[in-house]
């Protein structure tokens, strides 16, 4: 049996971007693995948020999380700070993790523009703890969006360079997975390639927003003038338009829209009225149990209670071994 672990930071509500670029994945695999969701809050202090909006962003994922059809029952769901085996073994692996390496992380030189006040030693080593969230459990498979592929080729070297400095074979060396597919990017509503909270909110499009949050949005997300000449190829704005389209409506209605495309036929207003009705077909049902799972505390702790004891043990399991690879004896 294979096991599997992927993680979501907590910003809030949960979007297209993650839902098929992450999530859905997990769906497939949670009855058939050995499967880990948790909800990366140790990751989000690097952007300082405040104690209550962590520990809302923290309740606002799980309870996504769970309407989106996460099994508890099937597969572990934790919360990571309740695992603190995983702080642990991030302090062992920076110890083998070099400054250069880390700096060269696209994510990381990214985060230096956007946070230039704010470049903390975390955001350098996020890298090494992402790796710890993973290879805590001994993870093979990560279902994970294509942003994130650099992490995991890091998370891979991390595992070759525990194994050969110890001259072991104990971490296996952990994939980004998509069953077998290229890794997915949503894209936003902006014109932008990637659906991302923190680049623009009102490119995301929610599991639980309102109808009329969705009909808004997408009224006003980035189109142009239409094509002059037909069988054009679609600027990126366009583009991305179909590509949210594929992922949420019928084979049928993105084939129509794209024949009136190449027909220069196509009115965006109409094509985004249609999407808007696609998405929240898609997402009605997210909607509705988002709302009742919300209001539902008790079974809420109850999930983060026995994830967090099921996550631990492994956890435990994976650093008492590897305390005792790396030669901490006790006297
Ligand atoms: P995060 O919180 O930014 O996003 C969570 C997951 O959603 C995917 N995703 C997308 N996929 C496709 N298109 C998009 N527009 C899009 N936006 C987000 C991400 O690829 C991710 O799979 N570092 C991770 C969280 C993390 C993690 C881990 C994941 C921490 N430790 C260990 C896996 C394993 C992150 O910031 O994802």
């Amino acid at each position: 049996m294979e096991i599997v672990v992927s993680g979501i930071r907590p910003t809030g509500d949960l979007h297209l971007g993650n839902y098929f670029g992450a999530l859905r994945n997990f769906l497939k695999m949670q009855h058939e693995n050995n499967c880990y969701f948790f909800i990366a809050d140790y990751h989000s202090l690097t952007t300082h948020p405040t104690p209550e909006d962590l520990h809302g962003n923290v309740k606002r994922v799980l309870v996504n999380y769970l309407a989106a059809g996460l099994d508890p029952e099937a597969a572990c769901v934790y919360i990571q700070s309740d695992v603190p085996q995983i702080a642990e073994l991030y302090l062992l692996l920076n110890m083998n993790a070099y400054v250069g390496e880390l700096e060269r992380v696209a994510s990381f030189k990214e985060k230096i523009r956007r946070q230039p006040d704010n470049v903390n030693a975390g955001l350098l080593t996020y890298p090494t703890l992402m790796a710890a969230d993973i290879i805590i459990h001994r993870a093979h498979k990560v279902p994970v969006g294509k942003d994130q592929e650099q992490h995991l080729e890091m998370t891979r070297n991390f595992v070759n360079r525990f194994n050969r400095m110890y001259k072991v074979d104990y971490f296996p060396e952990p994939t980004a997975y998509n069953f077998g597919e290229e890794l997915i990017k949503i894209p936003g509503l902006d014109g932008s390639t990637k659906m991302s909270k923190s680049d623009n909110e009102n490119s995301c499009l929610y599991l639980g927003d309102s109808q009329e949050a969705i009909r808004k949005k997408l009224k006003r997300a980035v189109t142009d003038q239409g094509p002059t000449e037909p069988n054009q190829p679609k600027p990126q704005a366009i583009e991305n338009i179909f590509n949210i389209m594929k992922a949420v409506s019928s084979v049928d209605t993105y084939n129509h829209f794209s024949d009136l495309y190449n027909n220069c036929q196509i009115r965006y207003g109409d094509m985004k009225a249609q999407l808007a009705e696609d998405v929240i077909i898609f997402t009605n049902p997210f909607r509705e149990k988002i709302a009742e799972l919300t209001a539902d505390t008790e079974y809420l702790r109850k999930v983060a209670r026995i994830g967090a004891e099921k996550a631990r043990e492994s956890a435990s399991k994976t650093v008492k071994e590897v305390r005792e690879i790396i030669g901490f004896k006790s006297f």
